[in-house]
């Protein structure tokens, strides 16, 4: 088996019970697109493939807010696969820094290949994977599709939103639609603004269907 093989079984057995936000075929959705994006920007393949395949191997939601878990589980797995050390230390650094938040915050590590896995990871919130994937969110934590009498609230922390019990309709406007914004390769632009605009259509008809009016 090749390490990328290898990493496929690896990940698949390590996500066999997640939720569905963040299942399997989340890391096989940003693998592809992973991988489409760094063969158009020209970043290294292995680097990009192994970041994106364990980019969420321990989500720091769900061990504590420990923010070392994820890096150091890949380094375990990679170091048994006898991956060199560059590598490894690379990976490491994509699965680290790809939940930073751009704007004010100083990025502190940056590289062409964190650049491919953390747009795809971005465009899979988006889009017409976006839109389940909200929803199916806002269903597993109980809360409204939608509701005219509340507002979005634009200025919330990463924590608040996660903890919001607001509408899910009220996340496009809260993190979904600023995405396209916050793209680093010209490949994950072009493939955000078609994702956008689709969003962008659901969110009118649905306003129309809501009052009938279609
Ligand atoms: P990631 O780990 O990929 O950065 P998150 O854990 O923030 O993403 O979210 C996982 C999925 O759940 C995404 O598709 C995101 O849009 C969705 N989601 C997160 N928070 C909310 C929310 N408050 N309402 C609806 N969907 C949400
Ligand atoms: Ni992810």
């Amino acid at each position: 088996m090749t390490i990328i093989e290898t990493t496929v079984a690896y990940v698949k057995e390590e996500l066999a019970g997640a939720e569905g936000g963040h299942d399997w075929w989340h890391i096989y959705r940003v693998w592809k697109l992973a991988r489409h994006i760094a063969e158009k920007e020209g970043a290294d393949l292995q680097v990009v493939e192994l970041g994106a395949l364990l980019h969420d191997i321990a989500d720091s939601k769900f061990h504590g807010g420990d923010e070392e878990a994820g890096p150091a589980k890949a380094r375990a797995f990679l170091q048994a696969q006898q991956v060199n050390e560059a590598v490894i230390g690379h990976v490491e650094n994509i699965i680290r820094h790809i939940s930073f938040k751009g704007g004010k915050e100083k990025a502190v590590f940056t590289s062409p290949e964190l650049s491919a896995v953390q747009d795809a990871d971005r465009l899979d919130a988006i889009g017409a994977i976006g839109i389940a994937r909200a929803f199916n969110y806002g269903g597993f934590r109980n809360r409204a599709m939608y509701d005219p009498t509340i507002a979005p609230d634009l200025h919330m922390t990463r924590d608040q939103y996660k903890n919001s019990t607001a509408p899910t309709i009220n996340h496009f406007y809260e993190k979904l639609l600023l995405l396209k914004d916050r793209m680093n390769t010209a490949t994950g632009k072009a493939l955000a603004e078609e994702r956008h605009q689709f969003m962008e259509q659901f969110l009118d008809r649905f306003y129309q269907e809501w009052e009938g009016k279609e």
